[in-house]
């Protein structure tokens, strides 16, 4: 691989033992993906932070980095970890859990990550098309590619933190343009509103499930709005080895690589295949509905709270997971307040999917999420049906 003078001093230790460390990891992986060269980073979003999926293993790799005195070079932000960092307790989390998932967080801190904890990071700080980021959580992947037009493969957790180490990653995959063409055209038959969340996450899911890798493409293009494009990548990142999907009048550089695909094997999937997923309406009561997978952002708690505005107290649990920066606009503005006087709980720096708590207290769940359609069973041997979002103030307001 060729590298710079700068890098070069790097991996001879002139920086320090853990920069070397990271840079030769991340030039043996890049060799191996036959990567030429390695390219800077602007952004670095870390996952695999929760103690339920990285155990003990994954808290000494990060001690023993943070041991060698390693330091973020570049802004790097954090994904999720395994509960609310301020209201355990109240989730049932055990102490011992707890202890441990503290000391990751504590960790991460020391090494200069902010202090986000969600897979929302483009909320934060929104990338810019064309510039190269090392993200690890793949819904976040797919809205950096697809939406924003930024370059960054799906990266392993212990990647994401050494490249935050030395603010590079190895170019390949799809920091190449020629490798984030357009693969398969997907084209949906019959009528169904694609700009609901619950909907474009069950096309994720069969996206995911009919071509399993690579990149679709979706020409005049009904996934218009913001929320359907992310409960979408998410899902088909879920449930596919796909991490960018290119979108007419979404995706920048759309035109640019349609020109490059030229005619593409074509995948059918129709309406009623959706229908199937998406129920219309439950004709039970579920133990909880659970939103915000991913993070949910104010557009959609200002959509649900729309839903649920004449209803004074709501009759089935609801959590909604969020970011701590969610979180505080909510409290500014005065609507976590009235929302959790009618029932509605606020989760913040965790999910379900990656928190132990759904499988200690719920076993029937109606979600809006595609993600979580497909995780949460896998995760917490738990039941769960999805509806439209634009339902699901009728689900948690409805008579007994
Ligand atoms: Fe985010 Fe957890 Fe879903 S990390 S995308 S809310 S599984």
């Amino acid at each position: 691989m060729f590298l710079t003078k700068e890098e070069e001093s790097i991996l001879n230790g002139a920086h320090g033992e853990i920069k070397a460390l990271a840079l030769k990891t991340i030039i043996k992986i890049g060799e191996s993906l036959n990567a030429e060269r390695l390219v800077d980073v602007s952004h670095v979003h870390a996952s695999g932070l929760s103690y339920l999926t990285i155990g003990d293993a994954g808290l000494v790799f990060i001690e023993s980095v943070v041991s060698k005195n390693a330091k973020v070079k570049v802004f790097s932000t954090l994904n999720p970890v395994g509960m609310d960092l301020d209201d355990w307790k109240k989730m049932g989390i055990s102490e011992d859990f707890a202890e441990k998932q503290k000391r990751i967080v504590e960790l991460v801190l020391k090494l200069g990550f902010d202090p986000t904890f969600t897979c929302t990071p483009y909320l934060i700080r929104k990338p810019f098309p064309g510039e190269h980021l090392a993200w690890g959580e793949s819904s976040a992947v797919g809205m950096a590619n697809t939406y924003y037009g930024a370059y960054t493969n799906r990266e392993g957790g212990p990647i994401t933190i050494l490249s935050a180490i030395v603010g590079k990653i190895y170019e390949a995959g799809l920091h190449l343009k020629e490798n984030r063409v357009p693969t398969v055209e997907i084209i949906i038959d019959g009528e169904i509103d694609l700009t609901d969340p619950s909907i474009s996450g069950a096309l994720g899911i069969i996206v995911g499930e009919k071509i399993k890798s690579g990149i679709p493409l979706f020409k005049r293009n009904r996934l218009t709005s913001f929320e359907a494009i992310k409960s979408y990548t998410a899902a088909v990142g879920a449930n596919g080895d796909i991490a960018m999907s290119v979108i007419d009048g979404i995706t920048p550089e759309y035109k640019d690589l349609i020109k490059k695909a030229g005619e593409l094997e074509k995948v059918h999937i129709d309406a009623n295949e959706l229908k199937e997923i998406v129920k219309d309406s439950i004709d039970y009561i579920p133990d909880v509905v659970l939103m915000g997978c991913p993070h949910a952002d104010l557009e959609e708690i200002l959509n649900f709270s729309i839903q649920i505005k004449d209803c004074k107290k709501i009759n089935v649990p609801v959590i909604i997971s969020t970011s701590r920066y969610v979180s505080n606009k909510l409290n500014e503005m005065g609507l976590l307040q009235q929302l959790e006087e009618k029932g509605v709980i606020f989760i913040k720096d965790t999910c379900p999917v990656v928190s132990p708590f759904v499988s200690l207290k719920f076993k029937n769940i109606v979600t809006v999420s595609g993600k979580s359609l497909f995780y949460l069973p896998r995760m917490h041997d738990v039941k769960v049906a999805i509806v439209p979002f634009n339902k699901v103030g009728e689900v948690v307001c409805r008579k007994k």
